[in-house]
């Protein structure tokens, strides 16, 4: 039996495929490279010295996935398969609606017809909106969220559970993730950041690397330690090893479950800043600018659910997501392909 990686070529799907094989899984990455590049097979046997099969299709395609189906007898699927730019999504919302539901609703008609009942999703943070309180728990309310990219995320999970309702014999569970960072620790494998970057790490790394004079801290006006925005950061490889531990429960139960993957601790964008200093000597110069649009002020995950129910606990630290994320920015030769 083979589990099928949806979207395993990208960021977090590549840094699943590592654990995955490592724990003694038979692995099949479906992906269109859209938003990542193929050489990332080759760099997973690097790391892992197995050869993960993959086939260069769209998930979004019923035809193109009932051929990957028609060869293995797949047991699991995870499914990584979705656009992820916040900003990207609020100027194009049909194209995230059309590929995140599209490759959704593909992948749950191809796993009808043969048979396929246990599917874990990357979901997000991102469905709570803006906290009511934190720490999240994952009975906190959701669907308030301010982008479509955030929106996909909520009506998926809906899909899934409606699925998962209609069917008792259907086994779903829904990761949400808090805010992963870092790469795996051989430097080989980790995120394809755009030129600009959205997200903090990438654009520290590059800031560190001399692509950017200096970062953009967006607001010190917060209701934080030090005024400026604090998430819970999880390091890409303990993220991994959360949805073995998913796959896993896949078995045990049916229904939906739904479990938060972070760290359960907050750190500020300034304690990010110092900690990827400290650990690699390295000093970003910054300035102080305003907030940015659709942010919050402090985000992180109760992890106990996950916890007791997967007996998954994150185990990096911060100093570990900052010397990995620079160990990749060091190995990324530019070569690869950049995200859309
Ligand atoms: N930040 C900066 N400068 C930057 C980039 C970010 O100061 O150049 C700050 C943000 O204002 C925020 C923090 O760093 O306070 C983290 O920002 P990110 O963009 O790295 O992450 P977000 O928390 O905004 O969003 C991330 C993912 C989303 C996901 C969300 C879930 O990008 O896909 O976490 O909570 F939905």
């Amino acid at each position: 039996m083979a589990i099928l990686l949806a979207g395993g070529a990208g960021f977090i799907g590549s840094h699943a495929a590592v654990e995955f094989l490592n724990a003694g899984y038979d692995v099949i990455i479906a992906d269109n490279f859209s938003n990542s590049d193929s050489g990332v097979i080759d760099r997973i046997k690097t790391i892992t010295g197995i050869d993960a099969i993959c086939h260069a299709v769209n998930v979004a395609s019923y035809s193109e996935l009932d051929k990957v189906f028609s060869q293995y007898e797949i047991s699991d699927v995870v499914h990584f398969a979705g656009y992820k730019a916040v900003g990207e999504s609020v100027q194009k919302p049909l194209l995230y609606y059309r590929n995140n539901l599209d490759t959704t609703l593909t992948l749950l008609e191809v796993m009808s017809k043969y048979g396929v009942k246990r599917i874990v999703f990357s979901s997000s943070a991102t469905v709570y909106g803006t906290p009511i309180k934190i720490p999240l728990t994952e009975n906190d309310p959701v669907g308030s969220c301010t982008n479509p990219y955030g929106k996909t995320k909520y009506f998926i999970e809906q899909i899934l559970t409606d699925a998962a309702d209609a069917d008792p014999n259907m086994s779903v569970v829904l990761l949400r993730y808090f805010n992963p960072i870092g790469a795996h620790e051989s430097g080989i494998i980790g995120e394809l950041a755009n030129n600009i970057p959205n997200n903090l790490m990438p654009y520290i790394t590059q800031t560190a690397a001399g692509i950017h004079e200096k970062l953009n801290i967006y607001g010190n006006d917060y209701p934080t330690s030090d005024g400026t925005g604090v998430r819970d950061y999880i390091h890409v490889m303990d993220l991994a090893k959360g949805h073995v531990a998913a796959v896993k429960y896949l078995d045990v139960h049916t229904g939906t479950e739904v479990f938060n993957l972070g760290t359960g601790t907050g750190y500020s964008v300034l304690e990010i800043v110092d900690a990827f200093e400290k650990v690699t000597g390295i000093h970003i110069p910054y300035k102080i600018m305003p907030r940015r649009p659709g942010d919050i002020a402090e985000c992180y995950a109760c992890i106990e659910k996950a916890e007791r129910v997967l007996g998954w606990k994150s185990e990096k630290s911060i100093d570990d997501m900052c010397r990995d994320a620079w160990r990749w920015q060091q190995h990324y030769d530019g070569t690869e392909k950049h995200a859309r």
